[in-house]
């Protein structure tokens, strides 16, 4: 996060507070949000995509603190589930500025976002059309929507995270010709207002050309519509998946050079293709929540063993699985006091029961690191409290807000009573 530094006693803190503090008000392990850092990111995106409309993408990490940042910075929001549309319209989200996402949505789900006045319902299938006409039939409503297509790009990221290539369970196929005919048969439904494509190519991408790519075979076929019924479609959503940097190694583009590539592409494609613009949305998620959090965790204990040293950390893979998943890189660094001693090569991992659960693989921290000293992960705002599990029936992590010099609860820690809770007889 950006507004994080090092006193001169070596402890680290963030918007003025610092850890050794927040570890004494809430407690260890917590996730601790720099909200003036996620705001920025924010108000970039907005002002680099002036022009198009940001929707945040709530799979990276929501709750109504969240609903409400995003919601005062001028973005969107992209919710994927009923859960996540519920929290939405609980934090008071305008629902005309709610896209709704899923391969699979409820019958329940979409009628529950119908009636609420959704924006935008992304529709993902054939199933997904009739079950959609019939609803807002029924409830006397036009619902405007978007088609999620698969443009057949190749995105360079981690093959569960990747969307756009055909082998895979999202979106309608353009090069099969499913996207032009379920076009067609939109078009031809009197309660859905078709609005235009929506192709999202996958998730921590770096090479911008796969946008580019996507955006091109994505203007084709509204070409291709435009032959077909002589009708302009308004509208073009090319996703998210904006790559961010977890270890010095990455590189990431700045928003401003995002959209300039976006919107010469999409000029260029359109005068070629004799289109009218269309109005553009993008959906970050990780980009805007993932730089703004670090993980503060306390070590438990420490193992030297002969190719490096275990630092077992008091949370684990239960509140970052992507390290196990995705085989992801993180770096830690001990916060809580300045070390002088050598760097050690060292892993640092958690408190569940299987040798998988590994927080940061790599990473040389001083040779004394100890029981008591607290370690943060930075980056971890996104998909880590979200994919949080109770495994090992461990209760998750709160979530601390922290800007001037305050911090707030935005998520309170989880507990024993709380899993106890679902528990019958
Ligand atoms: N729009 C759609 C339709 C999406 O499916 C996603 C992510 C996004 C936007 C936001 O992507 P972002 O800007 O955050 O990369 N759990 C994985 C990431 C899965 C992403 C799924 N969809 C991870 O931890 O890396």
């Amino acid at each position: 996060p950006r507004h994080v530094a090092r006193g001169t006693d070596g402890v680290v803190e963030i918007a003025g507070i610092t850890v050794e503090q927040l570890k004494q008000d809430f407690g260890t392990p917590a996730f601790v949000l720099d909200e003036d850092d996620m705001r920025a990111r924010c108000r970039e995106f907005r002002d680099a995509f002036h022009d198009a409309d940001v929707y945040y993408a709530g799979k990276a990490f929501l709750c109504k603190a969240v609903v409400k940042i995003i919601a005062e910075e001028g973005l969107h929001l992209d919710v994927c589930s009923g859960g996540e549309l519920a929290t939405a319209l609980a934090a008071g989200m305008d629902p005309a500025r709610i896209g709704f996402h899923g391969n699979n949505k409820s019958v329940a789900e979409l009628e529950r976002a119908v009636e609420a006045g959704v924006g935008r319902i992304i529709v993902d299938s054939v199933h997904e059309i009739d079950r959609l006409s019939a609803i807002a039939e029924r409830h006397g409503r036009t619902q405007k929507v978007l088609i999620r297509v698969t443009p057949g790009v190749e995105a360079h990221t981690h093959e569960f995270i990747a969307t756009a290539h055909e082998d895979q369970k999202f979106g309608f196929s353009i090069a099969g010709g499913t996207a032009y005919r379920a076009a067609l048969k939109i078009l031809d439904e009197a309660r859905l207002d078709l609005r235009g494509f929506h192709s999202h190519i996958g998730s921590q991408i770096f090479d911008t050309s796969g946008f580019e790519l996507a955006a091109r075979r994505v203007l084709e076929l509204v070409a291709e519509i435009k032959k077909a019924r002589d009708v302009d479609l308004p509208e073009l959503d090319l996703g998210g998946g904006f790559g961010i940097a977890y270890t010095t190694q990455d590189d990431p583009s700045a928003p401003k050079d995002l959209a300039e590539r976006m919107r010469k592409i999409v000029e260029d494609e359109c005068e070629a293709q004799q289109l009218v613009k269309p109005h553009v949305s993008i959906e970050p998620g990780r980009a805007i929540v993932g730089p703004a959090m670090f993980t503060l965790y306390e070590v438990g204990t420490v193992k030297e063993l002969e190719m490096r040293t275990y630092v077992s950390v008091d949370g684990g893979m239960s509140d970052n699985i992507r390290t196990a998943l995705y085989d992801a890189s993180y770096s830690a660094t001990v916060a809580s006091r300045r070390s002088d001693s050598h760097p050690i090569l060292a892993r640092v991992v958690g408190k569940h029961c299987e040798s998988g659960d590994i927080v940061v693989k790599d990473e040389f921290l001083p040779a004394d690191v100890q029981p008591g000293d607290l370690v943060a992960v930075p980056g971890t705002g996104a998909y880590c409290r979200s994919m949080a599990s109770n495994y090992n029936h461990v209760p998750r992590p709160p979530v601390i807000a922290v800007r001037d010099g305050a911090a707030r609860v935005i998520v309170r820690r989880e507990t024993e009573a709380d899993l106890l809770a679902l528990d019958v007889g």
